[in-house]
């Protein structure tokens, strides 16, 4: 993999740069701008080096529409402010643009194309849409470490027709799971939670024999809390997922892996409404499960305070609602504690899970904070990621 920071003849080209500015946005503003800042870094080197840049990112999951909300309109805004450059958002269809079209202005250094996933043939990996895509550029740079799990068109497809490089972000995301994972002092615990729960589920079955402990919490342990026989209500979960759950438990016996799931909840009837407290067989079919309860946070404390290494990627709730917070803030909480007097080794990834820890000022009291969520995970399963193949 050759990385974009050991080049030096960038004057004049132009650098497809593929960033990972999927930022939570509500009501049109951000709310967590970590992914931004951390690209900072790649684009005043570019800049310094009289590079053209043309940004290629997504936020959410537009699955092929345009909508208006999936904009990156405020994520432009933001970088232009931070960089004090100007940075054009092109609106137009990707698809009736050509090469010529860009840069018409002598003092144009940055472009941003609209949210890439307004395109189905993103996802579809196309071949026709990432040549076509290619030949805006010279150079293609993924700096999306925490894309790189997706075999879609701009990051993967892309590489073909590109000289291709990994951006800095990508290079110190990965040396540090390097890290990681090479030097691993047991008993190792992970902590997954959050609420993409497709992503994630497949994968604890590949994380329990490295692991000693795997805590679930979020919206994935509604899956397990509705397979051990309790109504879950309007909680979210995902779809037949019986057999996932089942052998879940089946390797966890196996591999003397503790499987751990919450024994109390805190409930409401709506995201934004007041907390209850609820064993699991008191769930009324109008509530939603949105933290953990009292008598789990006991627990997950005393896992971590028995743990060498601990990874965590997933907040406990629906901490966005402070009368939902206390699960994810207890636990960063204990992970703080024990770091403090060396006494375990962290690592905290996930969009959502920066965005708590910066909400409670604490991202710099962990060993390393990654911005990757899905790919983290499915880096350290020791899968080969497709985007991260591509630059090899
Ligand atoms: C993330 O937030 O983990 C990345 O932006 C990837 O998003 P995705 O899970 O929607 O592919």
């Amino acid at each position: 993999m050759k990385s974009i920071k050991n080049e030096r003849n960038l004057h004049g080209k132009k650098i497809l740069l593929r960033l990972d500015l999927n930022v939570p946005i509500v009501n049109g503003k951000i709310s967590d701008t970590t992914r931004i800042d951390k690209i900072l870094p790649t684009l005043h080197f570019l800049n310094k080096q009289k590079a053209k840049i043309i940004i290629l990112s997504h936020v959410g999951r537009p699955k092929g529409k345009a909508l208006k909300e999936l904009s990156l309109k405020p994520i432009c805004e933001n970088l232009e402010k931070q960089l004090g450059l100007n940075v054009k958002l092109i609106t137009q269809n990707i698809n009736e643009i050509k090469n010529k079209d860009f840069f018409d202005n002598f003092d144009e250094e940055i472009l941003m194309l609209e949210n890439i996933r307004f395109y189905a043939e993103e996802e579809k990996n196309d071949n026709k849409f990432a040549e076509h895509l290619a030949s805006f550029g010279d150079i293609y740079v993924n700096d999306a470490f925490s894309c790189s799990h997706r075999a879609h068109a701009s990051i993967v497809e892309i590489s073909k027709f590109l000289p291709s490089f990994s951006g800095s972000q990508l290079d110190t995301e990965i040396s540090a799971l390097n890290k990681l994972t090479s030097n691993i002092t047991k008993p190792i615990s992970c902590i997954i939670g959050g609420s993409k729960i497709s992503s994630k589920i497949n994968i604890i079955k590949n994380l329990i024999p490295k692991f000693d402990n795997i805590i679930i919490v979020g919206g994935m342990a509604n899956n397990f809390i509705k397979y051990f026989g309790h109504n879950i209500g309007k909680s979210i979960a995902e779809k037949n997922c019986d057999l996932i759950v089942e052998e879940i438990i089946y390797l966890s016996k196996r591999h003397k892996c503790e499987i751990i799931y919450p024994e109390d909840v805190l409930v409401s009837k709506d995201l934004n409404g007041s907390s209850n407290k609820k064993k699991l067989n008191e769930i009324l079919g109008d509530e939603m499960i949105l933290d953990i309860g009292p008598k789990t946070i006991v627990k997950i404390a005393d896992i971590i305070n028995k743990s060498k290494t601990l990874l965590w990627n997933g907040p406990a709730g629906y901490f966005e609602n402070p009368n939902f917070s206390n699960g994810s803030i207890q636990i960063a909480k204990t992970i703080i504690k024990n770091n403090e007097s060396n006494k375990i080794f962290s690592v905290v990834g996930g969009g959502d899970t920066v965005s708590l820890l910066k909400s409670i000022k604490a991202v710099n009291s962990f060993n390393f904070v990654s911005t990757a969520g899905g790919a983290f995970l499915e880096y350290l399963e020791g899968k080969k990621l497709p985007g991260i193949n591509a630059l090899n």
